[in-house]
């Protein structure tokens, strides 16, 4: 009867559904564009139905307001999602970046001196973790391989880690020496050296380049157009390269300044040291003329030079200049002095700040590190770091830790020996002695700190001591000569042959005890010799290490044989079943060298057996294997250091 204007056409009067007239009614209605909602409501009066009031009611908002909200649901959440990925992306990017600032921090630390990074909180977790699992690896490694270092174990260690990386040594004494022999042919000698024992196997095993002095009469005669001959000769495991010294350049770097300064300053053996500025000048001379050859022999940019003895106190900071990206390990041969005594020395900072060019500064024993330690404190600027053993200078790193040195194991001379009886047989027919006569042997370059005076003077006294041992024991000295050249080994040269003289004559009936060969004698003669012998003594006044105790050793696998060894030896530390004595104490040597000619076969086998047990384990490969390893780590993080971006690394020279 009447409507709304906007009632929709469905919900007509005369389309309503069916119902019951005066009864309500509640029921959805569809229209076209969504649900309705219709409600009928009876209109009476008086109990007479006059009429009825219909209510439509439009639903369709509710779809449209589903639709909206489940749309604006969505969209709220792609932003809530976008925000917290751009959030995440920022977090991520602002943390990686103080990681790896952090990370460069640390890696950079000991080398600016500044306070100790590595301890910053957030890392602690980190590097122990990595530390831990280090030292696990470590420990399967040692496992895995049985723990002895061998020559294929060093080869391995430089495949795996420095990538079959060729070495570079730069050494004043060349491997093998070209002389010419009676035929006026080159033939090949060995030099009497302690270093040239140590490091020639580890060369073999390593190939690389040697760099030395070529002093043989023939030397030049062999090489090629680079002054470089392949050696072993017959085997060509490495490269020899030669330098050719003038006589005014060998007169004062290696007799002078090396020979007559450094060597006795280094060494308590009553010496006076000279220093002449004149060969101050040809050191420093032919250090620069060694770094040069060391960086034509480099094939990388960031090689692994081995920088050898007193000689080469400046080779590290020359070579460092012209390869800042080299793994420099420099090895000190002989002991360091005290500070007090190294300031005798005028150039005492020049040399110091020479050596910590150096990644990796090696002595023999902790006690002349801490002397190297203490010298730096007193002579230089620069930061020492007590508990990493290290010297921090000029923004680089040096580690100075002890790396006892060894021979060979087994040693390849030993494999070509004749039989004992055999050894002790031709000896002692060579010597002219009785078959059965106890024999004493002493192996030495004729050098005033080998105490070789108070050896023969032991053995005088032994015999005065025991006079049933006279005509029934004798003392082969051998004896090479040696920087003869100097005043002070011309004198020490006299005074040997005039005491052996004077020993020979004491006890008369043509007796003659001390039997000196003052000659250069192979590898394989001197094996006879130790293998011939009843008993070795090493009288040093100071040595820093002495490879003959420990050959003497190796020679022997006979387990006969009695060492009597100085104290004042690096060996002593290490070879301790050795009758240890002081050379000085010509009453405690001579007992001792009673009691090794006394000594039952029984002890001499324990000895000799435990001996040869340490040697076998401390050999040259663990040596070199032990400073390649630390080298290794060095070059992992300046490698990683670079990697970051993390600026100078190696870039600056930096260890
Ligand atoms: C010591 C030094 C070596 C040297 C050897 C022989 O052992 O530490 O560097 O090679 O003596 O001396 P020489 O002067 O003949 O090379």
């Amino acid at each position: 009867v009447a409507a709304t204007p906007t009632l929709p056409e469905q919900a007509a009067c005369a389309r309503l559904p069916p119902h019951v007239r005066g009864e309500p009614l509640d029921a959805p209605l569809a229209l076209e564009d969504g649900l309705a909602h219709l409600s009928i409501a009876p209109i009476a009066d008086r109990g007479e139905v006059l009429g009825e009031l219909v209510l439509v009611h439009d639903m369709s908002f509710l779809d449209r307001r589903a639709t909206l909200a489940s749309r604006a649901t969505f969209l709220a959440f792609a932003l809530v999602g976008l925000a917290a990925s751009v959030a995440t992306v920022l977090a991520a990017r602002f943390s990686w970046r103080s990681w790896t600032a952090e990370l460069r921090r640390i890696l950079a630390a000991p080398f600016r001196a500044t306070g100790d990074v590595a301890t910053t909180r957030s890392f602690r977790p980190v590097l122990a973790d990595v530390r831990d699992l280090v030292s696990r690896l470590a420990a399967e490694e040692a496992a895995e391989s049985g723990a002895r270092w061998s020559a294929e174990r060093l080869r391995h260690v430089l495949q795996r880690d420095l990538q079959g990386e060729g070495i570079i040594v730069a050494a004043n004494r060349e491997p093998y020496i070209h002389e010419r022999g009676p035929d006026g042919q080159p033939r090949v000698v060995h030099p009497a050296s302690g270093l040239v024992t140590a490091l020639e196997p580890v060369m073999r095993a390593c190939s690389g380049t040697w760099v030395a002095h070529g002093g043989g009469a023939a030397d030049f005669e062999v090489v090629d157009e680079r002054d470089r001959v392949r050696v072993p000769p017959g085997d060509g495991a490495y490269w020899l390269r030669r330098l050719r010294l003038t006589e005014e350049e060998e007169r004062g770097y290696y007799y002078g300044f090396a020979n007559e300064g450094l060597w006795p300053l280094c060494h308590v053996a009553h010496t006076r040291p000279e220093f002449r500025a004149a060969d101050h000048a040809q050191y420093q001379a032919v250090n620069r003329r060694f770094a040069e050859a060391v960086a034509q022999e480099a094939e990388v940019e960031d090689p692994i030079v081995l920088v050898q003895d007193y000689h080469f106190a400046l080779l590290p900071k020359l070579v460092r200049e012209r390869l800042p990206r080299a793994t420099i390990l420099a090895f000190w041969h002989i002991p360091w002095p005290s500070a007090e005594r190294y300031g005798i020395c005028p150039w005492e900072r020049e040399l110091l700040e020479g050596l910590l060019g150096a990644s990796i500064l090696g002595f023999h024993t902790q006690a002349h590190c801490n002397s190297f330690l203490e010298s730096v404190d007193r002579f230089l600027e620069a930061r020492l770091d007590r508990e990493r053993s290290s010297v921090v200078m000029g923004g680089r790193e040096t580690l100075v830790r002890p790396y006892p040195i060894s021979i060979e194991w087994p040693s390849r001379w030993l494999a070509g020996a004749p039989p004992v009886p055999d050894c002790r047989a031709e000896v002692r027919r060579e010597l002219g002695l009785p078959k059965g006569a106890l024999l004493g042997v002493g192996v030495d370059r004729l050098d005033y700190t080998k105490g070789v005076e108070e050896r023969l003077l032991a053995v005088e006294r032994l015999l005065q001591r025991a006079p049933s041992l006279r005509g029934r024991f004798w003392f082969a000295q051998l004896a090479a000569p040696s920087r003869i050249a100097i005043p002070a080994y011309q004198a020490l040269n006299e005074r040997v042959e005039q005491l052996a003289a004077r020993i020979n004559q004491q006890f008369g009936d043509g007796y003659r005890p001390i039997v000196l060969l003052r000659a250069h004698h192979e590898p394989p003669d001197i094996f006879r010799f130790y293998r011939a012998a009843d008993l070795c003594y090493v009288s040093s006044l100071h040595d820093g290490m002495n490879l003959v105790a420990k050959e003497f050793v190796a020679a022997r696998d006979d387990l006969r044989g009695v060492l009597v060894l100085s104290r004042f030896t690096g060996a002593a530390r290490d070879l301790t079943e050795a009758l240890v004595v002081n050379p000085y104490d010509l009453e405690a040597a001579s007992t001792a060298l009673l009691a090794a000619l006394e000594m039952t076969p029984a002890e001499q086998e324990e000895r000799m057996r435990s001996l040869r047990a340490f040697l076998a384990e401390f050999n040259v490969y663990r040596w070199a294997g032990r400073m390649l390893l630390d080298a290794t780590r060095l070059r992992r993080r300046d490698r990683l250091a670079l990697k970051l971006g993390g600026g100078p690394a190696a870039g600056e020279g930096r260890a």
